[in-house]
């Protein structure tokens, strides 16, 4: 069974006629799309608020109306996956790379789900990367400040060249599972000069829909 398939299709069926949805970023939530898409064609109203040029372009390609962060005054529902979630729905998001469009789409939601398979469930943060948006003038000093506090940096490459995100950033990848307190470790990353965002999702999400073997679970 495909649970990236069945949780995301599941949550689809939350978007109700007339909504702004924001429109996350991913494998999970890829189907999810492809569902509103399908719906969309039968008729449902909605506009689609993309957080990524690949969602867009998906998107777009599935005949949903898109608008711009800026045009839109309320998200209804944001639907999105996350790299990890723990049992208080905090999460750690990017592994794609979108997370600060992620994070401002999610921000201006009336509430937001995430589309996860069971392997994201974990009991506390940190095994995955955490990513850290950061730009790209000096972005060797902010590895050395991570380095100091044995957060094992790596920046993250793609086709030999460093990742850029939509926005025009780097990626940093660091080893954050020591750091315990994660609000702790959030408020630090807000407070670097050079980080633009970090991929710490805490208290943003309202329910997570779970792909579990056969079946699908929800979380709130
Ligand atoms: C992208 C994200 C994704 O939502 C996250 O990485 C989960 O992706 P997938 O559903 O492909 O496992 O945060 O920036």
């Amino acid at each position: 069974m495909n649970e990236k398939k069945t949780a995301g299709e599941k949550a689809a069926e939350f978007v109700e006629d007339g909504m702004t949805i924001g429109l996350g970023t991913g494998s999970t939530v890829y189907y999810t799309i492809r569902k509103i898409g399908e719906r969309v064609q039968n008729g449902l109203k909605i506009t689609g608020v993309p957080t990524s040029q690949a969602t867009a372009v998906l998107a777009r390609g599935c005949g949903i109306p898109l608008a711009d962060l800026n045009d839109t005054d309320t998200i209804d529902l944001t639907i999105d996956g996350a790299d990890e979630v723990d049992p208080a729905l905090n999460g750690i998001k990017g592994g794609g790379g979108a997370l600060l469009f992620e994070k401002l789409v999610a921000n201006a939601s009336k509430k937001n789900i995430w589309v996860v398979d069971h392997s994201k469930q974990v009991e506390k943060l940190g095994a995955y990367p955490l990513p850290v948006e950061v730009i790209p003038f000096g972005w060797k000093q902010i590895m050395k400040i991570f380095e100091e506090k044995g957060f094992r940096p790596v920046l993250r490459m793609k086709n030999g060249q460093p990742f850029q995100t939509d926005g025009g950033h780097y990626i940093v990848d660091i080893r954050a599972g020591h750091a315990g307190d994660m609000v702790a470790l959030g408020k630090w990353l807000d407070g670097l000069t050079g980080v633009v965002e970090h991929g710490l999702f805490l208290g943003t999400c309202d329910l997570v829909v779970v792909g579990d073997g056969e079946s699908v679970s929800m979380r709130e």
